[in-house]
Formats: structure tokens, sequence, C-alpha cells
């Protein structure tokens, strides 16, 4: 079925993966890095809580399935080797980073460490805290073979001493996996506060927050984890909640009223949450959780790895097409920029014959992008369930999209 497969019961195992999704039977789905297929077993977690809410009422829903949704803690924790008290639900992985900045109470003079390839609006939030707060934005500089340099950072904490240091595990835009365990230790050893951005890796990369050493992991469940939009999730460390971290804006789901001018802190990482709570989502990115697990992290990263390195060499025989990744380790994004063509149309033409891929900006990272001298790049994000035929059949549509040959032009697409 897959030359790509070689366990024995793989062929078997991609049967059954394909089978739980429904929408690999219609579409070519290489956009995980954008918002995977999610598996049957997630819409129906969703959708039987929003028939509960339809029969019961939305508070009585939430209150029937407490055990279910404490559960749901579980499962994000196991795939993250952590505890459910280090969990908090968040609505996105940019709330979730966002949620724990604002635990830190950074003002002039401080520093925040981070790298060259960290996500664009990560960099944003650095860069407003330097105009709000007088914080100091310093980013490390990349080891000649790409990725950021862990001895250049544990050079630069030894010189001076950075509130906090911040790095995007795999960057939106390339297949570039960061050091983050070695960043980690150094960081550990220095004693100081370490903020790690993995989604994109979630799902992708087998994470054991013990030995990325970080007190802050921030993670969406729509990528590679292959959960519903609208949810994410904050790894706290025990360090932090030992240290009373909390968001500088808390409400009174992550703390206590109890005089006019006190409060009390919630004990666990749902301080970091908010009171009101998509229940669905919590419970269908339960059910994305336990499903990751079943299929095995590193099964996941294996296949999607290779499938994502296969497009790659595909890419690379195409005229006018540049392979854009580059790194000692590379993950299930691979992107290309293509000579005379805006990506986006090249996206678009591709989803008109039933492909999915995606075409990051020079917005979106626009260090790494200066550097590659790309405007924008067309992102072919694999994951375990798809096939190399799914990945030959794109870059077959890709040549005839380029060279005018296909049926449909790509220029008069839908958006
Ligand atoms: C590396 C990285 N971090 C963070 C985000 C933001 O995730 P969300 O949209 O769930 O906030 C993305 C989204 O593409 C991403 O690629």
């Amino acid at each position: 079925m897959d030359g790509t497969l070689t366990h024995p019961d793989s062929a078997r195992r991609l049967t059954r993966w394909r089978a739980d999704t429904p929408g690999s039977s219609r579409l070519v789905h290489l956009n995980n890095a954008g918002a995977a297929l999610v598996p049957r077993v997630v819409r129906d977690a969703v959708s039987a809580h929003l028939k509960l809410e339809e029969d019961l009422g939305g508070y009585e829903a939430a209150e029937s399935q407490a055990g279910a949704i404490q559960a749901s803690y579980g499962a994000v924790a196991a795939v993250l080797r952590a505890e459910p008290r280090n969990i908090a639900m968040l609505q996105n992985s940019t709330l979730a980073f966002a949620q724990a900045l604002s635990a830190f109470d950074l003002g002039p003079g401080d520093l925040v460490l981070t790298s060259r390839a960290d996500y664009a609006s990560n960099q944003i939030m650095y860069l407003s805290l330097a105009r709000r707060r007088g914080v100091e934005v310093i980013r490390a500089p990349d080891a000649p073979e790409g990725g950021v340099d862990p001895e250049a950072v544990r050079k630069m904490i030894a010189r001076r001493r950075p509130a906090l240091v911040a790095l995007t595990w795999v960057p939106t835009n390339s297949g570039l996996v960061q050091p983050v365990e070695a960043v980690g230790e150094i960081c550990r050893a220095a004693d100081v506060p370490y903020l790690v951005d993995a989604c994109q890796a979630v799902g992708q990369i087998p994470i054991d927050v013990g030995r990325v050493h970080c007190d802050f992991l921030a993670a969406t469940a729509r990528k590679f984890l292959r959960g519903p939009r609208g949810i994410g999730f904050l790894f706290v460390s025990d360090r932090m909640l030992e240290r009373a971290a909390h968001p500088l804006l808390i409400d009174m789901h992550g703390a206590t009223w109890t005089q006019a001018d006190e409060f009390v802190l919630t004990p666990d990482a749902r301080r970091f949450e908010f009171w009101e709570f998509p229940h669905a989502l919590v419970l269908g990115l339960g059910a994305a959780a336990r499903y990751a697990a079943e299929v095995g992290l590193e099964v996941a990263r294996d296949r999607a790895r290779e499938l994502a390195g296969y497009a790659r060499e595909r890419l690379a025989t195409l005229p006018g097409t540049r392979v854009l990744d580059r790194g000692p380790e590379l993950c299930a994004i691979a992107t290309a920029a293509i000579e005379g063509w805006d990506a986006v149309e090249v996206k678009l033409a591709l989803r008109a014959r039933g492909i999915n891929t995606s075409s990051p900006e020079r917005e979106d990272a626009v260090i790494d992008m200066d550097e590659k001298h790309a405007t924008s790049a067309l992102r072919i994000s694999p994951h375990y369930y798809n096939t190399k035929e799914e990945i030959d059949v794109a870059v077959q549509t890709l040549k005839e999209v380029l060279s005018g040959t296909s049926g449909r032009s790509g220029r008069d697409t839908p958006t």
C-alpha cells in the first residue's frame, strides 16, 4: 500500500488510521501544520457534548460530564508526561503563551532571551513588552547548520541573566526542530525561567516536559495533535505553581475573591484558565490526546518525518522550486519557494484540485524568510495517516499547475 511502511503491522494500521479519518478518503490533506483532519472520535466527543447541551442545558451538561472533562486533563498530561494538575485549558496556543508571559513582572532592564525563529505572534508580544514596559529583547544567534546555538545561549546567560528564555520548538514556516532540551538544561542549570511554544511540536514529536525542563509550555489542539479548532493548553511546572506564579489579569476561576482586598489563587494550573470554558472542545481535545497516545507519538513522528523528507526530495526535482528547510533536525513540515509564484496562488490551485497545503508569508517569520530570500513558501505538512502516493499526487499536480498544463487555472480559484 505504501513503500514507506516497514513494520509488518503497518499496512493494517494505516488502513485503520484512514478509516478513522473520513476526510482522508475525499482529500489529500497535507496541511497538518495548519489544522489536521480530525479523527472520528474527536468529532463524536464534541458533538455528543453539544447534544447534551441541547438536551440538558450548558451548565447542567458540564456538571454531568465532570469526570470526562477531568479525564481530558489526564489525557493531555499523559501526552506531555506531566500530571493533570499542571495543565490549564485555554482557547489557543497564543493565549496560553500570553498567559504564561504575563506571569512575569517584566520591566525596564529585564531581558527576554529568544531565538530568530520564534513564532511571529510571540515576537510581537516581546516587542510589545519592549515598547510598553522597557523590556530588552535579544535573539540568540543560530548555529552554522541552522537552529539556535545552545552554546551561544549558555554564554549569553552567563554574561547577563535573562528574566526569561522563550523558545519556539518548531517554527510555523519551516521544518526546523529547535534544540529545546539542550536549551532547557542550560536554563535549569542557571535557574532561569523557560517558556516553550510547542504548538507545532505536540502530536508530531514525543514530549517529556521533565526532559525539556520548561516552566511553561504552550500548545494548540488542532495541528499535529488532531483536535478541534478553538482549544489549546498550557503546561505549568510545579516550580511555578509553588512560586505562586499567576497571570496578570486573573479571573474568579483562577482565584477566589475572599475579602474586599484579598484573593486566593486556585492551587493548580487552572489558575491560568478563565471561568467560561469550552467543555465540548476540551472533551474533543481529550479524545485527540488519547488517540495520539494510541497511535504512538514515536510512530507518528517517524512516519510523518519520513513523508516530509520524501516531499522535500520530490519538490527539489521541480524546476524553479527551492526547498527552504534547513537545520540539524527536520520534522514533518516541508517548505519550498517557487520562482515567479506567490505561494498562496499555488495553494489555492492545489486546493481546487482536492489537495490541501498552506502558504506562509514573509510576515509569518520575517528574519528567517528574509535570510532565505523568500516572500512566501508552499508548506506541505504530512502526518502519519498520509501516504507516499498522496505526496506523489500532490507533487505531480503541482508540476502541472506550475507548467500550466493542469486543467484549471490556479489564478482564478476562489479564496
Ligand atoms: C509555532 C506556532 N506557535 C503558535 C501558533 C499559534 O497557535 P494558535 O493559533 O492556536 O494560537 C502557531 C500557529 O500556526 C504556530 O505555528
